[in-house]
């Protein structure tokens, strides 16, 4: 992979007549072009995952553990080339972009690994009423079959990964949508498999508009399972369309990071805008709001003040920076729309404020009311809101009106105050102490309400992605 434009072609895609043109949300510049799949290209794909998924569910696990352990070697191999293309596809800074592809290699190691720790079981028949030690079940599992996995910008490798390989372990094979921009990372991806052994038709990219060829796709009457990690708006969209299939989702959030007046004020600070910020809160897991008792809201908001006036602002490709210009220029429009609601219904402007292109400066708001649009939406962008709230009561029943319900942070240094709010937040995962955040990756990894449906983390996912069988024998004496 050298640095000049992509033109990729894909075995499927014999007869692509339109291309889509990548471009860098650093400079704008081409960097790149991936075919845009006709319906009849998507459905080739989908027959040939079907006929190979034949093959592959009785490939031994350890063969298949073996192409991961080589996929994950290969990865690293490339690990230069993927950063660079990874920065200039998705406007990652190259420490983020660096951390996504080892992160990845670990996660495909750890998959091959808990694939051979999933065992079945032996029921005995009596342990229930009624029933002897004649009747016994062997209980299995066993894969599902095709897996559509649809991935979002932000992670293009590390998302896609974290579909693909727990699909494949399990003995399913694969169409994978990558998002356009961050298709050159997933075609780049798709090779690493190809490279590393695993046989033709078992893992089949498909490029194209989502707005284009989604709909087919997510309704072949031939796909056995979605995996979508993407936006809420899509995600409702896709599990109206899909009809009896199982889906696992992880959608938007709006992660509320709760201060308690026991808090270590200074470490929050770190940790509230390391997690809002980092990737220019490109994150799903980012912190997207701030709930903070009255008695410590003006000393936390010196502490935040001081943090968010160390993060670097640029280009990626000059220096390491946190705040990288936005995916596109319908991201940053829409951000600073709540940035300019937000300061017209009388937010106070701690920081920031400031927009050159898609290039957002980061933003803090203080005294933020429920009536605006920063306390309640995704912004998918460095602007943070502060809502001061009288007690822990009012803390939690804010965080909770929200329609997303992905993470919470809460901090505190008392034990029981921490449970006493995580036990009552309607969110997948409680960071006590920290910024909120997806990994480590065999954690379980879910969201509630608008947040997604299922759970993903490396041995939820196999387990999601393979079904049980039983098998009862009857002895006869
Ligand atoms: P997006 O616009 O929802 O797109 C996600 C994926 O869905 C892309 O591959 C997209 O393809 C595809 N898609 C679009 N329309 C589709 C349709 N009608 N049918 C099937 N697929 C379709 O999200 P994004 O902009 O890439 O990512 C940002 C959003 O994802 C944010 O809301 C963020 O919170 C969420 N996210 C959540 C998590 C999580 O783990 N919970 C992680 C990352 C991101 P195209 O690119 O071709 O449109
Ligand atoms: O938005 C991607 C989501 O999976 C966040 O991952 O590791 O940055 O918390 P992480």
């Amino acid at each position: 992979m050298g640095n000049n434009k992509y033109k990729n072609k894909l075995s499927i895609s014999k007869e692509a007549q339109q291309y889509i043109q990548i471009t860098s949300p650093l400079d704008d510049s081409v960097i790149g072009e991936v075919p845009a799949l006709s319906q009849k290209e998507v459905d080739r794909a989908v027959q040939l995952a079907k006929v190979t998924f034949r093959i592959w569910k009785d490939v031994p696990l350890n063969e298949r553990a073996e192409i991961l352990y080589k996929a994950a070697n290969i990865l690293l191999e490339h690990m230069d080339t993927l950063t660079n293309l990874l920065m200039r596809e998705v406007g990652k800074d190259r420490k983020s972009a660096n951390s996504e592809i080892s992160r990845t290699a670990d996660f495909i190691r750890f998959t091959a690994d808990t694939a051979k720790s999933i065992h079945g079981e032996s029921i005995q028949g009596d342990t229930f009423s009624g029933f002897n030690k004649e009747k016994f079940a062997v209980v299995t599992r066993e894969p599902v079959g095709v897996i559509l996995a649809i991935s979002p910008f932000n992670y293009p490798i590390n998302l896609a990964t974290s579909k693909i390989a727990p699909a494949l372990i399990g003995g399913n094979t694969v169409i994978f949508k990558p998002a356009t921009t961050g298709s050159l990372c997933g075609i780049e991806l798709g090779k690493i498999f190809k490279d590393a052994g695993l046989p033709e038709g078992v893992l089949n990219i498909i490029t194209g508009r989502g707005s284009e060829i989604g709909d087919y796709v997510v309704t072949h009457p031939d796909i056995n399972f979605i995996n979508f990690t993407g936006s809420t708006e899509v995600g409702v969209k896709i599990s109206e369309k899909a009809h009896m299939v199982p889906l696992l989702m992880e959608l938007g959030g709006k992660d509320a990071a709760i201060v308690l007046k026991d808090a270590d004020l200074v470490f929050a600070a770190k940790n509230i805008i390391a997690g809002a910020f980092s990737y220019s809160g490109q994150r799903c897991t980012a912190v997207k709001r701030i709930l903070v008792v009255n008695e410590v809201a003006d000393l936390l908001i010196s502490h935040l003040k001081e943090e968010i006036s160390k993060l670097q602002v640029g280009n990626p490709l000059e220096k390491q920076v946190d705040i990288v210009p936005l995916i596109n220029t319908k991201a940053a429009d829409y951000v600073w729309n709540l940035i300019e609601d937000a300061k017209a219904k009388g937010a106070q402007l701690i920081y920031g404020g400031k927009r050159e292109g898609n290039l957002v400066y980061p933003t803090l708001f203080d005294y933020v009311t429920t009536d605006m649009r920063v306390a309640w939406e995704e912004p998918f962008g460095p602007v943070l809101p502060i809502l001061r709230v009288n007690n822990v009561d009012e803390a939690v029943n804010l965080a909770n009106q929200s329609e997303y319900g992905l993470q919470s942070s809460v901090f505190t240094e008392n034990l029981s105050d921490a449970f006493h709010v995580a036990n009552r937040l309607e969110v997948g995962t409680v960071q006590v102490n920290n910024k909120t955040e997806r990994g480590p990756d065999h954690f379980p990894f879910l969201g509630v309400k608008k947040s997604g449906i299922g759970t993903q983390g490396i041995r939820y996912s196999i387990e999601a992605m393979t079904r049980v069988k039983a098998t009862v024998i009857n002895l006869k004496h």
